[in-house]
């Protein structure tokens, strides 16, 4: 963990809206570790914004009859009120359709191409005799054509079955999906033409690129493993120009009517959005901290398809540049599948963050998605499964417990933390245990074991709870009110300790139940404060913190799903 760090979030297509899967992949965990990371006392920086460049959004266009423009605005919004909505919380939430973006990306390739790393090749791409016009990589679909793969259904830039990168023009029956999405047939209508583009000499960096990972066996062994066997295949030239008219132009008198792939753009999204955030702090050489000196952090957090743009691509462009520090980590994870099935935007099968908004409060499911965070295997998200953490974990074992203390506290000692005093050994046992809490949970969470993490908490919850039945306060409370206060005193201190250790991943949670405590927010630093809860304190009334999520709640939100999945 160092002092400083910038801390990204993979720039989401402004096309679509976010789901459950984003959530899981990205952005939650991103969120998570910078409020840790806060708490911690340390720097932080997050920044993330809508990638609004390249075919995705044309082919939206196309789809929707809309201008490319219009797309990027509407899902722009939709996009910035999502993550909101879930208290994701960057500091820094930009578009890379706009004139600085477009400045930064444009000296980028200019420095790569002086430099002689990127270089003209004229080369055969798909083109399209019905739409007159060279097809981007993913407007054609067909099979895959590496040999043990051969599954349908693989886009010209990389198959959804193998994950692996696809060559367009050797894709197996091409269909040209902007003819389909005009009510064309598109076959029969692709042929291979020649063009000119630019291409980064990734290979010249496959060396580097290997010492580079060499330097982080702390990374996830998936992004180690896909980045090496990438290596392994040798690396190859990468085109970054496209014939397109949506993005960033080519920064080329020769390169007329050409754009930057969208590929090189977006991930400089990351020092535009850092440089547009300083300079709205008036600190405008700031940026520099983060992206020029390697003493201070820069992690991304990425899902798994976008590991090797993160993993080799964008460390193979900072290489080629020069004036850029190396990220230090790339957080992926695995995909998150809906019902035992792959989530899908076209298919409109997800959980959409804007309509579970309207239905619950965040928190449940940034509880529920860390639970099942996909960071070493995919995992399934399920309606049934929400409700369970939610009753059985959230309600029923934190939630429990710090109400039946809050409601006691406020029964029995007039709402006053009771002195600490006669504290039993079982009780000292369980002080000692939120220390222990404390620094084990810090190294999870700046491993990024969310899961583990957020386990060790409700451990730690489990504990307080079981110290309360066993040390029968409703029975001491009769004959002995020493012995009654220190159970009620040592279960404040461990619900205090939680309302610090659960705030990353609840952060609406905890800040409420630091109200019900009557003790302030909490601010940089707090991770190894002194408790503020003292004896004679007054804690407020207590509010549900966890309310139980019911059936009828729940098959709602299972009957939206159902229809839209079995109608295809
Ligand atoms: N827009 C891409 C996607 O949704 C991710 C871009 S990440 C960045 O898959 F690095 F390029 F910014
Ligand atoms: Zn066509």
């Amino acid at each position: 963990m160092k002092d400083k760090t910038l801390v990204t979030a993979a720039l989401p297509y402004a096309n679509g809206k976010p789901h459950v899967g984003h959530i899981a992949g990205a952005y939650l965990p991103a969120d998570t570790y910078v409020r840790f990371l806060r708490l911690m006392g340390k720097d932080a920086v997050f920044v993330c914004g809508s990638d609004e460049n390249g075919a995705p959004i044309t082919f939206s266009a196309i789809k929707e009859g809309v201008t490319p423009q219009d797309i990027v605005d509407r899902y722009h919004a939709v996009l910035s009120e999502s993550f909101k909505g879930l208290g994701i919380d960057f500091d820094y939430y930009g578009r890379t359709h706009c004139e600085k973006h477009n400045g930064i990306s444009q000296e980028f390739f200019t420095t790569l191409h002086d430099k002689g790393h990127v270089v003209k090749r004229s080369s055969e791409q798909v083109y399209c005799t019905e739409c007159n016009m060279f097809l981007p990589d993913r407007y054609i679909e067909g099979n895959c054509p590496h040999p043990d793969c051969k599954k349908p259904g693989a886009r010209g830039d990389q198959c959804e079955s193998c994950g692996r990168p696809v060559d367009a023009t050797k894709l197996e029956d091409p269909v040209c999906m902007v003819c389909k999405q005009s009510g064309r047939e598109g076959k029969g209508c692709i042929e291979v033409r020649e063009t000119t583009h630019w291409y980064l000499r990734l290979d010249a960096f496959e060396k580097d690129l290997r010492a580079y990972l060499d330097l982080h066996p702390e990374w996830r062994e998936s992004v180690k493993r896909f980045s090496y066997g990438l290596l392994d295949q040798g690396l190859r030239e990468r085109c970054v120009t496209r014939d397109l008219d949506w993005g960033i132009p080519v920064p080329l008198e020769e390169a007329e009517g050409k754009v930057l792939y969208v590929w090189f753009d977006a991930p400089i999204g990351y020092i535009t959005f850092t440089r547009q955030y300083l300079e709205s702090l008036g600190k405008e050489e700031e940026w520099k901290d983060y992206w020029y000196n390697q003493d201070n952090g820069l992690v991304h957090f990425i899902g798994k398809d976008n590991t090797v743009f993160h993993a080799v691509m964008f460390p193979g462009m900072m290489m080629a540049h020069g004036d850029y520090r190396m990220p230090d980590t790339v957080v992926s994870n695995e995909f998150l599948n809906l019902e035992g099935d792959k989530i899908s935007t076209s298919r409109n099968y997800a959980v959409w963050v804007n309509e579970y908004l309207e239905a619950f409060s965040p928190d449940p499911l940034r509880y529920y998605l860390t639970a099942i965070a996909p960071e070493n295997s995919d995992s399934d998200f399920s309606w049934q499964g929400f409700q369970n953490r939610n009753n059985g974990e959230l309600a029923d074992n934190l939630g429990n417990f710090i109400q039946r203390n809050l409601a006691f506290c406020n029964k029995y000692f007039e709402g006053k933390v009771p002195p600490a005093e006669n504290i039993s050994d079982a009780g000292k046992e369980l002080l000692e245990e939120i220390e222990k809490t404390r620094t084990e949970l810090a190294e999870l969470f700046d491993g990024h074991r969310y899961r583990d993490a957020l386990e060790r908490i409700m451990l730690l919850s489990r504990k307080g709870n079981e110290f309360f039945s066993a040390e029968e306060p409703w029975k001491s409370r009769k004959d002995d009110m020493a012995k009654c206060g220190a159970t009620i005193y040592t279960c404040m201190m461990v619900i205090e300790a939680l309302s610090v250790f659960m705030s990353p991943i609840l952060p609406f949670s905890a800040a409420k139940l630091r109200e019900c405590l009557n003790i302030p927010a909490l601010s940089a630093g707090d991770w190894n404060t002194d408790a503020v809860l003292k004896s004679g304190h007054t804690i407020n009334t207590p509010e549900v913190l966890f309310p139980k999520i019911d059936d009828a709640m729940i098959e709602e939100q299972v009957a939206k799903l159902t229809p839209k999945a079995k109608a295809e």
